[in-house]
C-alpha cells in the first residue's frame, strides 16, 4: 500500500485514527467490516504491538477476523464476550439522526448483532457517506436461500405500500454466482432512491419470514466520526449532543501512515 494516500483513503484513515481514542485496555470491542473499518483494525493492531493495548475483539465478518488475527489482536466470539464496551464500524450512508444503511460489503447481519450488543456504536466514515435522506445507496436485505423467490415477491409487495421512490429489487451476485454471506444466506438489494420513513421500513421488512436482517440501523449508532481528505475530522456524539473538530497534520507528518500502511 502506498505511503501517499488518496484523499478518500486519508479521510477513512483519520476517522479510524480518531476512533481509537475511544478504545482503552481491558475493553471488549466490536470490529466492523469494510475498507474504513480495515483502517481501524490496522490502527488497533499497531496499538497492540507498540503500546501494549490489551483488548478483546469481536469481528463482524470472516475477513475482519482474519485481518485482526494477522495483526495480533486477540479475537473472541460474541458469545464469549457476552456484551461489548463499544463497536466501531463503517457505513454506506448516515443521516442527520445517525440512522444508517449498512451492508454494502454483505456483513450487516453480524454487524447489527454485534453493534446491538454494545454499550456504544461508533461509526467512522468519509464525508461522502452523509445524506439528507437515506436510500440512494441500495438497501441490502439478507434473506434465507430457502424460498428466496417467495421472499423476494413478499418484499416487492411490501414496497408497494412503503414511502420510497424506487422499488426495484436485485439479487447480489459475485461473478456468475449468487453472493453468499458469512451466514450462508443471499442478499437482495433494494433500489429505493429515497426512504421516507426508515424506521417503518425496517419494521415491515423484519416481519417478512424469509428476511433474516435488513441494512437499516435505527437508533443504534451513538457517535459518527467523519474524516476529510485534508486531515480534518468531525466528531458528532448524538447521545451527549456534542460536535467537535480535530485536525490531523497529513501534510507534514509523513510518518502518520507509515506503520499502518503495510
Ligand atoms: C459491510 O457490510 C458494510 O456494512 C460496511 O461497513 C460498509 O459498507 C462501509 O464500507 P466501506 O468503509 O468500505 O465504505
Amino acid at each position: 500500500m502506498p505511503k501517499e494516500l488518496s484523499p478518500i483513503e486519508t479521510a477513512k484513515f483519520v476517522a479510524a485514527k480518531q476512533a481509537t481514542q475511544y478504545v482503552q485496555s481491558g475493553m471488549k470491542v466490536g470490529l466492523g467490516t469494510g475498507s474504513t473499518a480495515e483502517w481501524l483494525v490496522r490502527c488497533l493492531g499497531e496499538m497492540v504491538r507498540d503500546q501494549g493495548l490489551q483488548i478483546k475483539g469481536v469481528p463482524t465478518s470472516v475477513r475482519t477476523a482474519k485481518l485482526a488475527r494477522d495483526l495480533g489482536i486477540d479475537i473472541i466470539t460474541l458469545d464469549d464476550a457476552k456484551w461489548l464496551d463499544l463497536t466501531i464500524d463503517g457505513t454506506d450512508e448516515y443521516d442527520d439522526k445517525l440512522h444508517l444503511i449498512k451492508g454494502g460489503g454483505g456483513a450487516h447481519l453480524r454487524e447489527k448483532v454485534v453493534a446491538s450488543a454494545s454499550d456504544r456504536m461508533i461509526v467512522i466514515a468519509d464525508a461522502t457517506k452523509q445524506v439528507a435522506t437515506l436510500g440512494a445507496f441500495p438497501l441490502p436485505v439478507e434473506v434465507l436461500p430457502f424460498g428466496m423467490r417467495t421472499t423476494r415477491t413478499l418484499i416487492e409487495e411490501t414496497l408497494i405500500g412503503a414511502d420510497v421512490l424506487g422499488r426495484e429489487v436485485t439479487q447480489r451476485m459475485q461473478g456468475d454466482a449468487p453472493f453468499v454471506t458469512d451466514e450462508g444466506n443471499f442478499i437482495l438489494d433494494l433500489h429505493l432512491n429515497r426512504i421516507g420513513d426508515p424506521r417503518d421500513l425496517a419494521i415491515v421488512l423484519t416481519q417478512i419470514p424469509g428476511v433474516v436482517e435488513n441494512g437499516l440501523f435505527i437508533d443504534i449508532c451513538d457517535v459518527v466520526i467523519v474524516g476529510h481528505g485534508n486531515g480534518k475530522v468531525e466528531v458528532r456524539d448524538i447521545t451527549n449532543d456534542t460536535r467537535d473538530v480535530v485536525q490531523f497534520d497529513v501534510q507534514d507528518d509523513t510518518n502518520l501512515f507509515d506503520s499502518v500502511s503495510d
